[in-house]
C-alpha cells in the first residue's frame, strides 16, 4: 500500500513524502521579480516544514507581462543567481524545488492599461473585463521561445523540474478552453488545435533543457464556468499530454467570475465534505494517464489523504493556503495524522504588503 510519508521517485526527482507545495504567489518580490528575504525565508521555512516538493508562486516569463505585483520573474538570465541560492537553500534542507512558469493574459488588475496583453482571442475575462490583443501566429511562436528559455534558466538555477501554468483562466488554460479561445485557426476549435500551444512548449522545453529534465502541468479539471472547458474535454487533454510525456499532471480547477462558485480558491473548507474538492477529477484523470497526478484543492486532513491514496490512483497531494498558515504542517502530519491545521480557509490571507495568515497579521500588528 503506498504510503503519504514514502519516499518516491517522481520522474528523477527522489521526494521524501507525498505532500508538496503548490504554487502559491507570496507577493514578496521586488519589483523586477527578484529574489527578496523575506520571499526566501518563506520557501526555506516551508523546506524546513518537510514538504517535499515546493513551487514558488507562479513566474513570468516576459519582461512585459506580470500580471500581479510581487511575483517572481525568470524573464532574463540576471534572475538565475539570486534563485541559485534559493534553490540549494531549499535542497539543504531535504526538498526538491521547482519553478511554476506562467503568462497571465487577461487575468489581471495590475496595470492593465499601457502595457500589451495577450490572449487567444479579444474575449473580455469574466472577472477583470480586460480585453487581451488576440496573438498573430508570430506572437505564439515568440511566447513558445519565451516557455523555452524560462524553463533553460531555471534548470540553470537549480529547480529540479518547471510547471506549465494552465490552470484558472491564464493564458494557457484560456487557450484550452472555449469560452476564451475562438481562434478559427490552428490553435483554436478542436481540442487538439487548443492543445497545440501546450504541446509546441513542451517541444521547445524538451529542446531547451533536454529530454530528461522533467516538466509537470497544473491544469484545470474544468473551467467550472458557463461555455468553459468541460471535464470530459480536460480529461482528453491530460490524455494528449499524457502521450506527449508530461512528468507529472496537478489538478486544479476553475475561473474567476463574478460568480463565487467558479473560484479555484475555495473559502471555508472545513466539513470533510468540502475538503479535496477537485478530488472526482482527479481520480478520473489518474485512471486515464500513465503521469503521476497531484490533487490539490481543500486538502485538509491527513488521514483523508491517506485513505485516498489506498483507494484511489492519485499519487500526490499539494497545499497552499494551510501552508501560508503553517508552514510546519507537513512535519505535523507526518507526527501526528489526526492534527487539523489551522488554516480555517478565510482567504484573509491575500495581503498587498505580503501573503500572510490573518492570525499572524493580527498578531504582529499587536506586538
Ligand atoms: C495567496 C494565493 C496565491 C496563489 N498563487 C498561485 C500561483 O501562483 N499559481 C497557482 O497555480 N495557483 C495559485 N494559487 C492557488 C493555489 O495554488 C491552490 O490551487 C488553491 O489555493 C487551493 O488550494 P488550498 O486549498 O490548499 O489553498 C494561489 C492561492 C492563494 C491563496
Amino acid at each position: 500500500m503506498p504510503s503519504l510519508f514514502e519516499s518516491t521517485n517522481l520522474a528523477g526527482m527522489t521526494l521524501r513524502n507525498r505532500l508538496m507545495r503548490s504554487a502559491t504567489w507570496e507577493r514578496m518580490a521586488d519589483g523586477q521579480g527578484r529574489l527578496t528575504p523575506r520571499l526566501e525565508r518563506t520557501l526555506l521555512d516551508i523546506a524546513e516544514g518537510g514538504a517535499a516538493l515546493i513551487f514558488p508562486g507562479y513566474a513570468f516569463v516576459t519582461a512585459q507581462e506580470q500580471p500581479n505585483p510581487g511575483m517572481l520573474g525568470i524573464y532574463d538570465d540576471a534572475c538565475v543567481p539570486d534563485l541559485e541560492r534559493l534553490t540549494e537553500g531549499v535542497h539543504q534542507r531535504g526538498a526538491a524545488i521547482g519553478l511554476q512558469l506562467a503568462y497571465g493574459g487577461s487575468f489581471t488588475n495590475y496595470r492593465p492599461e499601457g502595457r500589451l496583453i495577450w490572449g487567444p482571442s479579444a474575449v473580455p475575462h469574466p472577472a477583470t473585463e480586460v480585453v487581451p490583443q488576440p496573438m498573430s501566429l508570430g506572437d505564439i511562436q515568440s511566447l513558445v521561445e519565451a516557455f523555452a528559455l524560462a524553463a533553460g534558466r531555471a534548470q540553470r538555477a537549480g529547480f529540479d523540474c518547471v510547471q506549465m501554468h494552465s490552470s484558472h483562466g491564464y493564458l494557457l488554460s484560456q487557450f484550452l478552453s472555449p469560452y476564451f479561445n475562438r481562434r478559427e485557426d490552428a490553435y483554436g476549435g478542436s481540442l487538439e488545435n487548443r492543445c497545440r500551444i501546450h504541446r509546441e512548449i513542451l517541444a521547445a522545453i524538451r529542446r531547451e533543457t533536454g529530454h530528461s529534465y522533467p516538466v509537470l502541468i497544473k491544469i484545470n479539471s474544468a473551467d467550472h464556468m458557463p461555455g468553459g472547458l468541460s471535464a470530459a474535454e480536460s480529461l482528453e487533454a491530460c490524455r494528449i499530454l499524457d502521450g506527449l510525456g508530461i512528468d507529472g499532471i496537478e489538478i486544479s480547477g476553475g475561473v474567476r467570475t463574478k460568480d463565487p462558485d467558479t473560484y479555484f480558491v475555495k473559502p471555508h473548507i472545513l466539513k470533510p465534505e468540502r475538503q479535496s474538492y477537485y478530488r472526482p477529477y482527479a481520480e478520473a484523470v489518474a485512471r486515464a494517464v500513465k503521469a503521476p497526478v497531484i490533487l490539490v484543492g481543500g486538502n485538509r486532513d491527513a488521514r483523508m489523504l491517506q485513505q485516498m491514496l489506498d483507494t484511489t490512483a492519485i499519487a500526490y497531494f499539494s497545499l497552499s493556503r494551510t501552508l501560508i498558515s503553517e508552514p510546519d504542517l507537513v512535519n505535523r502530519w507526518r507526527d501526528d495524522s489526526a492534527h487539523q491545521p489551522r488554516c480555517r480557509s478565510c482567504n484573509q490571507c491575500f495581503d498587498p504588503a505580503g501573503h500572510i495568515c490573518v492570525l499572524d497579521r493580527k498578531a504582529a500588528q499587536k506586538a
